[in-house]
């Protein structure tokens, strides 16, 4: 073969847009992502012994809820196939997940915070499912929940459907997804004479209580009420750093060592998306 050798510059060409691609996510990395920061489901599904998450346990399942509908633990979501979900389906996961409702048709208690989920991008649903099928299976059983009344969780205005291309095309957008999959406004929104979340009136508006082994700490109203006079950056370290405005620590249960792990871009389209939220007293 001599002189002109055209498929040189298609090689060139071709090796010039595969980078491109190899550096971007795969689906399984994107669901490691999501997983270990904004959805942060280990701050429910992995226990805590007094200093954190139990070694061993990644999402193993076991801590448990109190509320007057229903007193459930957190599942075994590992890969164990006899007390996790390593025998469900992709399908019964994705249902499970944005359906709030078990392959058996029985609705989970809405701590699981499918309503949120309900906005999720096929892709993301896709990517996390694929993480969660590389979670080591761990076997521990958990025990069964008594459902005192059933309860059907609806998501907060805006959030009903998932998110499109178009959605996700401005930092706003991008940030209120990440709101949205994060369920931030479940503990942030203020709640009704039967602790239902009162999206309409109190989007935002914080207030709702949680008991722990911190003693007390109140959700605060993260709207431009709560949060005008704070600048970008002392929003973004309460969420990655869980230090308050004063520069004191916050208290749990936000999973601030998961939003630690949230890319900047990612905290600032979050912060972005909250100087949007309208006030509320
Ligand atoms: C606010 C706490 C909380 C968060 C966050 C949370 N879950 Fe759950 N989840 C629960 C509880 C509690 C249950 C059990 C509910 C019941 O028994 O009715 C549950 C049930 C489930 C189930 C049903 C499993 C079974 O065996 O019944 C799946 C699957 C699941 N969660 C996956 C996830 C994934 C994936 C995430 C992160 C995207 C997540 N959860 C985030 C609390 C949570
Ligand atoms: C499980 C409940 C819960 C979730 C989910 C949650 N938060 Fe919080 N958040 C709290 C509580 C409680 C505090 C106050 C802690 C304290 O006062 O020590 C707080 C504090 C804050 C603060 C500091 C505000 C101030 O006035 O001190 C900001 C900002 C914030 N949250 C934003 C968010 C965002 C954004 C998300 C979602 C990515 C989120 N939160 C998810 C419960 C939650």
């Amino acid at each position: 073969m001599s002189a002109p050798r055209p498929w040189a510059a298609f090689v060139a060409a071709t090796l010039a847009v595969t980078v491109l691609p190899a550096a971007a996510e795969t689906p399984l990395e994107r669901g490691d992502y999501l997983v270990n920061s904004i959805l942060a489901c280990g701050n429910c599904h992995t226990p805590m012994g007094p200093n954190g998450p139990e070694v061993g346990m990644t999402l193993a399942g076991g801590t448990k809820f109190e509320a007057p509908p229903f007193t459930a633990h957190a599942s075994n979501i590992t890969q164990d196939m006899a007390t996790g979900v390593g025998a469900w389906s992709d399908a019964e996961l994705k249902t499970a997940i944005v359906g709030g409702v078990r392959p058996d048709g029985v609705p989970l208690a809405p701590i699981m915070p499918s309503a949120f989920y309900r906005v999720m991008t096929p892709t993301d649903l896709d990517a996390l499912v694929a993480y969660l099928r590389t979670v080591a299976p761990v076997e521990h059983a958990v025990p069964p929940p008594d459902y005192r009344q059933i309860i059907r969780a609806e998501p907060p205005p805006g959030f009903e459907q998932p998110a499109t291309a178009t959605d996700l095309s401005t930092p706003e957008g991008r940030g209120k997804y990440l709101v949205g999959i994060g369920h931030c406004m479940e503990c942030h929104t203020s709640r009704g004479p039967h602790g239902e979340p009162e999206f309409a009136s109190g989007y935002g508006a914080g207030g709702m209580e949680f008991p722990g082994p911190w003693g007390v700490s109140v959700a605060p109203n993260i709207t431009a009420k709560g949060l005008g006079d704070w600048t970008d950056a002392e929003i973004a370290r309460a969420i990655t750093e869980g230090i308050g405005r004063d520069g004191a620590k916050l208290k749990p249960p936000m999973g601030y060592g998961f939003y630690a792990k949230l890319k900047a871009a990612d905290v600032a389209d979050i912060v972005a998306y909250l100087r949007t939220v309208p006030a509320v007293e």
